[in-house]
């Protein structure tokens, strides 16, 4: 069977009262597909919407993560939150890295090493963020830049098992654009990190989950979700709408099979 992870990525969108009416939705759909054991489930709320969102979705399998933390525990680091608060919320997982960390909060490679590092001692999944922009795909760096966020944010990173971490493709020319990769793209980039992944992690980087994020939805999901190294999406937009989530999860059930 194979094994997927549909995430949401909910972005700044929703106070706590729209997380509780949007995850409630979700968990319904959840409990209406009922998915196999090996489709997980993830919404990843701002960290104001996180109780909320665990709340609603108690006793329906959905997960909840989070979209960063920071790189200690506890400390004079005000506006931050650490990986152990995360972690004691409720939530399994926390995005690390995404695009629009590095881009619009300067967040590097190293610090994210930091940070994929701190969340791992927590027992949290770090969701780890790739991708390349446009201009580094027009000049045919994607592999290279690719390979060099790997290389650099999963240093000292060793794994128990492979289901401790999760990689998210996300071409940056894709995010919120509404054009996404197509599925020979993302396969290309797909075996490529899994390569990598080998190379880094060992015999573990063989089954680490690779998600793809951008422009994710109903009409592609499919044709990217069947191709051999994507396991799993990464959902900004159609996170949002109960509807457009749940077909998607409906596919990866489909898939699994
Ligand atoms: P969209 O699905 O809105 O393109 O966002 C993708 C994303 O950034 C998920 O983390």
């Amino acid at each position: 069977m194979r094994k997927y992870l549909i995430a949401g990525n909910w972005k700044m969108y929703t106070t706590p009262p729209e997380a509780t009416t949007l995850a409630s939705a979700i968990a319904e759909k959840q409990q209406f597909l009922s998915p196999p054991s090996s489709v997980q489930t993830l919404i990843c709320p701002p960290y104001t919407s996180i109780y909320a969102a665990v709340e609603a979705v108690k006793g329906s399998g959905v997960r909840v993560g989070a979209q960063d933390c920071h790189t200690e525990n506890k400390g004079a680091f005000t506006g931050e939150i650490a990986p152990a608060m995360v972690k004691a919320s409720g939530c399994s997982h926390v995005i690390v890295g995404h695009s629009e960390r590095r881009q619009y909060f300067s967040e590097t490679n190293a610090l994210l090493n930091k940070k994929i590092l701190a969340a791992l001692n927590e027992g949290l999944v770090p969701i780890y963020c790739v991708g390349e922009t446009l201009i580094e795909r027009k000049q045919e760096q994607t592999i290279a830049v690719v390979r060099s966020q790997l290389v650099d944010g999963l240093k000292d990173v060793s794994l128990k098992s492979a289901d401790q971490l999760v990689i998210a493709y996300e071409p940056v020319w894709a995010i919120g654009t509404g054009l996404a990769a197509t599925s020979d793209q993302a396969q290309e980039v797909h075996a490529a990190i899994r390569g990598f992944l080998k190379e880094i992690l060992g015999a573990h980087g063989a089954e680490t989950l690779i998600l793809y994020g951008g422009s994710l939805k109903p009409e592609n999901a499919e044709e990217i979700l069947a191709k051999p190294d994507v396991g799993g999406g990464l959902i900004g937009g159609a996170s949002l709408q109960e509807d457009s989530f749940a077909a998607i999860i409906a596919m990866a059930c489909k898939l699994a099979l």
